[in-house]
């Protein structure tokens, strides 16, 4: 069942994508090109499959904006392939008509690890997807070459590039806290794929079943004692990384002030910025980096629900090299 589309989470300056791309491609003939200066839109498809929700959205590069609205589908039950696909399908096609443009790259990200277009466990989706040809199904219901990837991972290649993780060296954890806890581990910027750090164990249990935002609405425990668990978990990831940041994400991390000062872990811990969109952004920015996008550097600081915000760091050096990482970023 459909819950969308919301409005546009970030408005692009200027407009909505589509007029925005009309501006940028329709001319008059004769008339003076060169005093058009709307920059044609960078734009990309990311969709984020979840055990819960599928949701997707246009992505402006330049600034990590979304450039369509943002929309979301119940992930049908049993959560199959054969059931999740048509719904993806259905998504992209949505978003290229709110853009009005058909070749875009697109980016879809899975709460699994992926190695060689395969969908390796199903912790919170049908046991069906474990080991099939994700990648090779979303590019043949999508009639185009999708990227497929680790939602983890894609919300730490958004964070590294337009949230809380920009201009951070050394070791950078990232957990994102939902049905799931996905992580992102990077070193100077370079991401160490597939780490599935929510399964480590702790207390003989897997540890996401405890630290999970869904537990504690599911057992309503309060902030201070699902804190308590989440904290256990950060403590057993610090004494196995050492990382110089930790940065929580996950639409939990909007209700950050309730849990954060629970935390006694030794690292510096840090709020998402793209919080619950991440995943769409980190899609779609993948996905365009292998298609050999060149991404010019941001322009300015994305924040959720913040249109418009001016930049607030300095601009991080990009690459077009199609890769799953982040580029080494300046130091903080
Ligand atoms: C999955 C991960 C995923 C995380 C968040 C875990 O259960 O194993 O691959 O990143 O949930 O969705």
């Amino acid at each position: 069942m459909i819950d969308g589309p919301a409005p546009a989470r970030r408005a692009r300056r200027g407009g909505d994508a589509g007029a925005a791309t009309r501006r940028a491609t329709t001319r008059r003939p004769g008339s003076a090109q060169k005093k058009d200066r709307t920059p044609h839109p960078l734009l990309a498809v990311g969709i984020d499959i979840g055990g819960s929700g599928i949701k997707g959205a246009a992505v402006d590069l330049r600034t990590g904006a979304f450039a369509s609205p943002r929309h979301r589908i119940r992930t049908p039950q049993p959560s199959t392939p054969v059931n999740v696909l048509p719904v993806v399908a259905h998504i992209a096609e949505m978003i290229r008509h709110d853009v009005g443009r058909a070749d875009l790259p697109v980016g879809v990200t899975f709460p699994a690890p992926i190695l060689e277009g395969r969908t390796m466990s199903a912790a919170n989706v049908d046991d069906a997807w474990i080991g099939y040809p994700a990648e090779a199904a979303l590019s043949n219901v999508l009639g185009t070459s999708a990227v497929l990837m680790n939602d983890g991972d894609a919300a730490g290649a958004a964070e590294m590039r337009f949230g809380a993780g920009r201009g951070h060296r050394g070791t950078v954890l990232l957990l994102t806290l939902g049905t799931g806890v996905g992580s992102a581990l990077f070193v100077d910027g370079r991401l160490l794929p597939n780490t599935e750090l929510g399964h480590v164990e702790i207390r003989g249990k897997d540890a996401e079943k405890r630290s999970a935002a869904v537990n504690r609405t599911a057992k309503r425990l309060t902030w201070k004692a699902w804190a308590a668990l989440l904290d256990e978990h950060m403590h057993a990831l610090d004494r196995l990384f050492w990382p110089d940041v930790i940065i929580l994400g996950g639409g939990v991390s909007k209700n950050a002030d309730r849990f954060l000062p629970y935390l006694t872990v030794r690292p510096p811990v840090i709020v998402a910025e793209l919080r619950g969109d991440a995943g769409i952004v980190g899609a779609a920015l993948v996905a365009a980096r292998a298609a050999r996008l060149h991404l010019p550097p941001v322009r300015k600081a994305t924040t959720a629900g913040a249109a418009g915000q001016p930049a607030t760091g300095a601009p991080i050096a990009d690459s077009a090299t199609p890769q799953l990482v982040d580029e080494p970023t300046e130091a903080k």
